[in-house]
């Protein structure tokens, strides 16, 4: 398979600082090497301002007002250079990957993407809904509301970003493995009748049974499938190194059984992993070397 890697050292959508460093611990756990040991073409860019960028990656503060989302201009800046390579990428006919960075990457991601993959089903795999808008988060973080924006439902919408691109219909969106909802979130999954499968219920079910029903969602009436992973979907004991943990996650087999199912289908047209935080790790870099490994074993023929 022919791949195009998109190392993305951005962390400003998420409340704590760390995740910018996501990308470097997944490469030094060996991610690229995986997929070129299982024959697939790497091509990797890091995607950065260019120099005189009004987008920042220090941790600036200044000008931020209460009430309104953190870092919202440099989210947007970074995630329009993301977009334009994300597009880029599907143009030449390869699999864009992006290794971010929080979780707030999605959106330059679907953007670029839904360029060209005009109905394009979602697989969001994350503790969390994400689907807060600027008026409903409780937090300010640009991490909470991708989806919102995606769905066009927010203030901020993917056309913003990235003019050619298309909004994700509701109907073909999958959450996998969320058990941390916030009010204006629920509300928004029961108006748009979101399907959401939590850990209970893919424990009950089992993990690749639950992910075949995920995939015909977001595989009916689809022109392609974005699978975005976040890995605070896996339980806290095994992922110390993510910054918003919630208790009660999957197992790494469930998400192996999972990823299995994906695999098998061929299906996947794009996909993110996020949420890696190298600060929060312990020493020895857990979170990042069991996410290289499950990410890798989606593209193992
Ligand atoms: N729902 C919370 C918020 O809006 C937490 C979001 C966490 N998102 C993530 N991608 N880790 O702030
Ligand atoms: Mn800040
Ligand atoms: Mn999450
Ligand atoms: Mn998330």
């Amino acid at each position: 398979r022919d791949m195009e890697v998109l190392l993305v050292p951005f962390g400003q959508g998420a409340g704590r600082p760390g995740s910018e460093w996501g990308p470097e611990a997944l490469v030094k756990a060996g991610l690229l090497e995986k997929l070129e040991a299982q024959g697939c073409k790497v091509n990797r860019s890091w995607v950065v301002p260019p120099a005189g960028s009004s987008v920042s990656l220090e941790k600036v503060c200044a000008g931020e007002q209460i009430g309104a989302m953190k870092h919202s201009s440099s989210v947007r800046g970074m995630n329009r250079l993301l977009a334009q390579q994300a597009s880029a990428a599907v143009r030449r006919g390869r699999f864009p990957l992006l290794i971010g960075g929080d979780h707030s990457l999605a959106m330059g991601m679907l953007a670029g993407i839904s360029e060209h993959y005009r109905r394009l089903g979602v697989i969001w795999l994350d503790a969390h809904a994400d689907m807060n808008t600027e008026a409903t988060s409780p937090s300010g973080n640009m991490h909470g509301i991708p989806l919102a924006v995606a769905m066009h439902v927010a203030e901020l919408k993917l056309a913003d970003i990235w003019p050619r691109a298309q909004s994700i219909d509701p109907r073909h969106l999958a959450l996998v493995g969320a058990r941390d909802i916030d009010p204006g979130e629920s509300r928004l999954m029961e108006d748009l009748h979101i399907r959401c499968f939590s850990p209970q219920e893919i424990k009950h079910r089992g993990a690749a049974n639950t992910m075949l029903e995920a995939l015909q969602i977001a595989q009916r009436g689809t022109d392609g499938i974005h699978l975005s992973f976040d890995v605070d979907s896996l339980d806290p004991q095994y992922v110390p190194g993510t910054g918003t943990p919630v208790q009660g996650g999957l197992v790494p087999g469930e998400i192996a059984a999972a990823f299995g199912v994906l695999r098998r289908s061929g299906k996947l047209t794009s996909m993110d992993v996020v949420e890696v935080n190298p600060q929060l790790d312990q020493p020895d870099g857990r979170t990042a070397r069991l996410a290289a490994g499950l990410v890798a074993s989606l593209f193992n023929r």
